[in-house]
């Protein structure tokens, strides 16, 4: 049997329905990045309205902050798995939650108990799994016990970053490629001193696996530049006098942790942030260990950086 399309179907492909919105609303907040999404529950199935409304407002702001929202965890990753596939790193390349056979969690438990990982330290400024060939593409976080204070965690506009450089800089950075070395690696690797180097010089082994993405990232849907460089990890730029490179990065680095492109959000139970690793930083303000923080991270995969 053969299905023969009527011709106006050709004509007039069909579209998802626009108005099917339900109660959703995205507001952007009164800051550098970020876009709070409310009248969505995220343990029920969205309609394709609602996902393509919360794809292009993550393009658009970059993170998405949602409240009062208890998925379990199949729930949660139900959610996620509108947006892609869920993250896993290459055996290689240990990441955070990974165990001793390079397998990854799908439901990462960010905690300071209980064997949680993370502990109550503060966390510079990072992109998950931006040591990794393909690095995750966003990754959500869901609040579940938060401390009375402290344990903020803070996002930075990358975009912004980029483009607030002069041009002389921007024309300097724009065709260098960058080493970002595996933290955990180094972890494993540590060297006499116990240091963790900001660059690497000469004199310190290279950690293997290492792989070179752009300094300059191209967001793969928006096509934005971004100064895809992270706070403190141990970074090489490839084929440049250690000297100087050393140096550019700490400028740049300097650069990028302006207030002026953060956002900086303190934790309720129920929130989920869902953020975009392209063109995004976090990091995390120290709190008591004697006060319990857990939360639970789904990181969704990515695609090589260009
Ligand atoms: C992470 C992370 C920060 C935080 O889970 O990737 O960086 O605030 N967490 O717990
Ligand atoms: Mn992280």
């Amino acid at each position: 049997m053969s299905a023969v399309l009527r011709p106006e179907i050709h004509d007039t492909p069909a579209r998802f329905d626009a108005r099917n919105l339900g109660r959703l609303h995205i507001t952007p907040l009164q800051a550098p990045l970020g876009a709070r999404v409310s009248g969505l529950d995220v343990r029920e199935r969205p309609s394709a309205a609602q996902v393509l409304a919360l794809k292009a407002a993550l393009r658009k702001h970059h993170i998405l902050v949602f409240s009062g929202q208890t998925p379990d965890d199949s729930q949660f990753l139900d959610f996620t798995r509108h947006f892609g596939t869920i993250f896993a790193a290459p055996r290689n390349a240990p990441v955070l939650g990974s165990d001793p056979y390079g397998n990854t969690p799908e439901v990462v438990r960010v905690s300071n108990v209980d064997d949680g990982l993370l502990g109550n330290h503060e966390l510079p400024a990072h992109a998950d799994h931006h040591w990794t060939p393909q690095p995750s593409a966003g990754s959500l976080l869901l609040a579940l016990e938060v401390p009375s204070l402290g344990g903020d965690t803070t996002w930075r506009n990358l975009a912004l970053a980029y483009d607030a450089l002069d041009d002389a800089t921007r024309r300097e950075i724009d065709d260098l490629q960058l080493i970002t070395y595996n933290p955990f690696l180094r972890s494993r690797h540590p060297l006499p001193d116990g240091k963790r180097p900001l660059y690497r010089s000469p004199d310190i082994e290279a950690l293997t696996p290492w792989v070179a993405h752009p300094l300059v990232r191209t967001h793969p849907e928006s096509g934005l530049r971004a100064l895809y460089l992270d706070e403190s990890t141990e970074v090489e730029l490839v084929g440049y006098d250690p000297v100087a490179g050393a140096a550019l990065i700490a400028r740049l680095r300097e650069h990028l942790l302006q207030e002026r492109f953060a956002y900086r959000h303190q934790w309720q139970v129920g929130d989920i942030v869902y953020w975009d690793n392209q063109i995004t930083l976090h990091g995390r303000t120290e709190f008591d260990p004697s006060e319990r923080r857990v939360l639970k991270r789904i990181s969704l995969s990515g695609s090589t950086p260009f």
